[in-house]
């Protein structure tokens, strides 16, 4: 996630207009920032590595001449957050500048071809493809505009994108697929933003753009056309009445729910990670002769799900393991055989990076899945990959933990495909599967919402909740219990379900609420048994089901509905939704910031 913007003025310097927005942006990534404008025929280029204050302090972005201009705040995604890959980018002949944010999947391939063409390629970024082809169309005589629509017809992935071009210095041109992009129009200028609160402090009459969709500002006129066919759109501004702090949520109350709400938006990126990255950890993995899986908090739950997935998939056994733990208990038997598979949205948790200073000393393989690239974890691994979901703002970790879990999904996959441990067939079902989470999640997120507000009604003054499940969805009932503790401040107790005739069943009473997940799988008949004996003894049975699970739906007092169809080690995705909801809602129920939980903090970075 990037953040990108860019302006047209009838008079005045674009460049502080930019740097202010990219103040604005900031939360969208700080790893590298730039800014180009257009004066006196010429582009204007100042970006460098850091955050804009810092940049800023370096090179000055406001002292750039031009009515014009682009400006990009990087989250790295393709190459690393070095001054080179900083964007703006531009064409061979530094006439053409463009910003992106999104992820373009066949650069590699676009790059080969442009490369064979003569093209000289600065920065290691997917981004560097756009001016080169747009460049390389207009050689072959097409105009700036036409080469734009060219150029974008032949990207896949997703992007947001602004681009200039010196010998038109009057336009923006911007294109949309995925990513979000807004334009604004005031009487005196047009803009192009990433968000909606970027463009407030300017002017509230917005202009919404449509994947496939290209937009051409000039400081009068705004302009939408179909990428595909070049027609025109004809679309009427809308006003904007939020202020600028709720418009940074956009228009959600809190940044909790918005991401929880990004979810399928993070999934989907979470499946365009770059092949080689997933192929290079799959091979470490493959010869190593043990595996732990080292995490804190949500992270933790998330490797706990993976090791079922490695179980499951490739029947391999793995050590998931909470990170302040490692050293008690496994620092004696890790060596040069073992592999260490660290998993943090960080990468910069203390206890985690202990933990691998002390594997490292024992010449273990460090691999890293991290949502941060730059951060520690990325300098101390032999491999990484980036979950790529953006910054996450909410202290509880939500849409980091989904994506998190897809990408386990996807490594355990690689690997059972390596080891010959599963069937083409079963790979080919898994694979349509993998694809279908993003939309299976948006769907629970827009029919369970309603409901849960209705259940916590009902259970909002409850003392104590118990979540329960089986097999992998153990990690979801951990999950939906850590998420109701930390930000409702409800005291939770959570396990495997077929503990509780070992202890635990007797703290039930009457009118105890007990949540469990209950898929249908092959644990399900157990977790039946495990239900009827908290029912037995008065316990509230609220599910997260199956939606054509009649029997269990016959049984509780209260449920939510997932699609049915689900693979097992897919399952703790859509059913920890209605979870993170229920944490959420209960949050506000007992007037909690669920923001802000107390005594926490995203990141921690002490032992
Ligand atoms: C809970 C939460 C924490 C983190 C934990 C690890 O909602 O966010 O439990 O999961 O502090 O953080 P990372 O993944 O950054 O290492």
């Amino acid at each position: 996630m990037c953040g990108i913007f860019g302006c047209v003025l009838r008079e005045g310097k674009a460049a502080p207009i930019i740097h202010q927005a990219l103040k604005r942006l900031e939360y969208r990534g700080y790893d590298s920032v730039g800014v180009a404008t257009i004066y006196d025929g010429r582009l204007q280029i100042k970006k460098d590595s850091g955050c804009v204050d810092d940049v800023h302090k370096k090179l000055d972005l406001n002292d750039l001449n031009g009515m014009i201009g682009i400006g990009h705040t990087r989250w790295a995604t393709h190459g690393a957050p070095l001054m080179i890959n900083a964007h703006p980018h531009t064409d061979c002949e530094g006439k053409i500048a463009v910003v992106h944010n999104g992820i373009l999947e066949n650069y590699s391939d676009l790059k080969a071809e442009l490369l064979v063409r003569g093209h000289l390629f600065a920065s290691r970024t997917d981004t560097e493809v756009v001016p080169h082809l747009i460049e390389d169309y207009m050689k072959q005589g097409f105009a700036f505009l036409d080469g734009v629509r060219e150029t974008v017809k032949r990207l896949e992935g997703s992007y947001a994108l602004a681009i200039i071009y010196a010998n038109e210095p009057d336009k923006i041109v911007c294109a949309r697929s995925q990513s979000p992009i807004v334009i604004g129009a005031s009487d005196i200028d047009s803009c192009v933003s990433s968000d909606i609160p970027t463009v407030l402090p300017l002017t509230n009459k917005i202009l919404d753009v449509q994947n496939g969709e290209l937009g051409i500002l000039t400081a009068n006129t705004l302009n939408l056309v179909r990428i595909s066919d070049g027609t025109p759109i004809q679309r009427d501004l809308r006003t904007i009445t939020w202020d600028v702090e709720l418009a940074q949520k956009q228009g959600y109350p809190h940044f909790m729910l918005k991401e929880i709400h990004e979810q399928p938006r993070c999934l989907e990126d979470a499946m365009r990670l770059q092949r080689r990255y997933i192929d290079l950890i799959t091979t470490f993995l493959d010869r190593s002769r043990e595996i732990y899986l080292l995490a804190c908090g949500t992270s933790y739950n998330a490797c706990l799900a993976a090791a079922y997935m490695f179980s499951n998939l490739c029947n391999l056994s793995t050590h998931p393991i909470i990170a302040s733990e490692f050293i008690e208990q496994y620092g004696n038997a890790v060596n040069i055989e073992s592999t260490i598979l660290a998993v943090s949205q960080s990468g910069e948790t203390a206890d985690i990076l202990h933990a691998i200073d002390h594997a490292r000393f024992k010449a273990a393989t460090i691999l890293g899945l991290t949502n941060t690239i730059g951060s520690t974890l990325t300098r101390v691994s032999r491999a990484y990959v980036c979950q790529q979901s953006g910054p996450e703002i909410g202290v509880a970790a939500t849409k980091t933990f989904t994506s998190q879990l897809l990408v386990l999904a996807q490594l355990a996959l690689s690997l059972a495909e390596v080891r010959g441990k599963v069937s083409q067939e079963r790979i080919d079902e898994f694979e349509v599967k993998l694809n279908e989470i993003t939309h299976i999640s948006e769907t629970v997120i827009n029919t369970q919402e309603e409901k849960v507000k209705a259940v916590v009604e009902k259970y909002r003054t409850a003392k104590c909740f118990y979540f329960l499940g089986r097999g992998i969805n153990t990690a979801t009932a951990l999950e939906g219990r850590l998420k109701l503790l930390e930000l409702a401040y409800v005291p939770s107790i959570a396990y495997p379900a077929g503990e509780s005739k070992h202890g635990p069943i007797s703290l039930i009473q009457e009118g105890f609420p007990a949540i469990f997940v209950c898929p249908k799988n092959e644990t399900r008949k157990a977790l039946i048994g495990n239900i009827m004996e908290m029912k037995a003894r008065g316990a509230k049975i609220i599910a997260v089901l199956d939606e054509e699970d009649q029997e269990v739906k016959n049984l509780v007092d209260d449920y939510f509905e997932i699609p049915t169809g689900i693979p097992e080690i897919l399952s703790p995705i859509p059913y920890v939704i209605p979870l993170q909801l229920f944490a959420y809602y209960m949050a506000l129920a007992r007037n909690c910031d669920p923001d802000k939980p107390k005594n926490l903090a995203k990141s921690v970075t002490v032992l």
